[in-house]
């Protein structure tokens, strides 16, 4: 049985003063929530966020993580510092880094390696654009994205990963994907990861929905077969997110 999971992904937002603020608001609501609860935060943000989350159901993620072990890399964080300072999952190749900070299918796949190899869970994204869509290629691009992103990953690896489905066309919106929809996509990660891994491996996975999930929409999607939780945006920036959380 797998636990649901619904992360927050707060971009670049937040301080670490209102990190800290925010998390000790959301104690409180988020405690003794059936699913696991997860906030991914700027990395200035980690540190107050790990110490404010101290004792309280809420896990702290990154945003992104470089591939490489340490030296001169001017900017990157190492897989070791996030490790260091508490972080349990780490966010790989978010739609938004592949468009504003040339991320690749190959530098996921890297990163990948290197957060299991460090003992991070990755929360690897994926998702097709609106033209992708309309041209009717989504789920070729979307098993393309997830076959590349898990080359060399061993089964245990992989069932003990995370995967977000986010069509790009959906984040930040407000245009949500229908639940068929979203179900379609997660069902079909989860029967390329049967392929891959067999089918052990692919009901332990666990699949995330994004893209403008809120408190209206949460229950209809997570109660889909495939979705096992949702990668947050918007909705995690406030008190809502508890909505987003309990969403039953
Ligand atoms: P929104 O929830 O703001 O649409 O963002 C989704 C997202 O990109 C989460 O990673």
């Amino acid at each position: 049985m797998r636990k649901m999971i619904i992360a927050g992904n707060w971009k670049m937002n937040k301080t670490p003063s209102q990190t800290r603020a925010f998390i000790e608001e959301m104690k409180p609501l988020l405690a003794g929530a059936d699913a696991e609860v997860v906030f991914c935060v700027p990395a200035i943000d980690i540190i107050p966020a790990v110490e404010a989350a101290a004792g309280s159901n809420i896990v702290i993620g990154a945003e992104n993580m470089y591939f490489e072990e340490k030296g001169a890399f001017t900017g990157e964080i190492a897989p070791d510092m996030l490790v260091d300072a508490g972080v349990k999952y780490v966010i790989i190749g978010h739609s938004e880094r592949r468009e504003y900070f040339a991320e690749t299918n190959e530098t996921v796949n890297k990163k990948v390696l290197k957060a299991f190899e460090h003992g991070l869970t990755p929360i690897v994204c994926c998702g097709e654009t609106l033209t992708q869509r309309e041209q009717g290629i989504t789920l070729d691009w979307i098993r393309q994205q997830i076959k590349i992103a898990f080359l060399g990953v061993t089964a245990e690896q992989a069932a003990s990963a995370v995967i977000a489905y986010e069509p790009i066309w959906a984040i930040g919106t407000g245009k949500v994907a229908t639940t068929e929809q979203a179900q379609e996509v997660c069902g079909a990660i989860r029967a390329l990861i049967c392929e891959l891994y067999g089918t052990e491996t692919a009901e332990a996975i666990r699949i995330q929905y994004g893209g403008s999930v809120a408190p209206k929409n949460a229950a209809e999607l997570f109660a889909q077969p495939d979705i096992d939780g949702g990668l947050v945006g918007g909705a995690s920036l406030k008190t809502d997110f508890e909505q987003v959380v309990k969403f039953k």
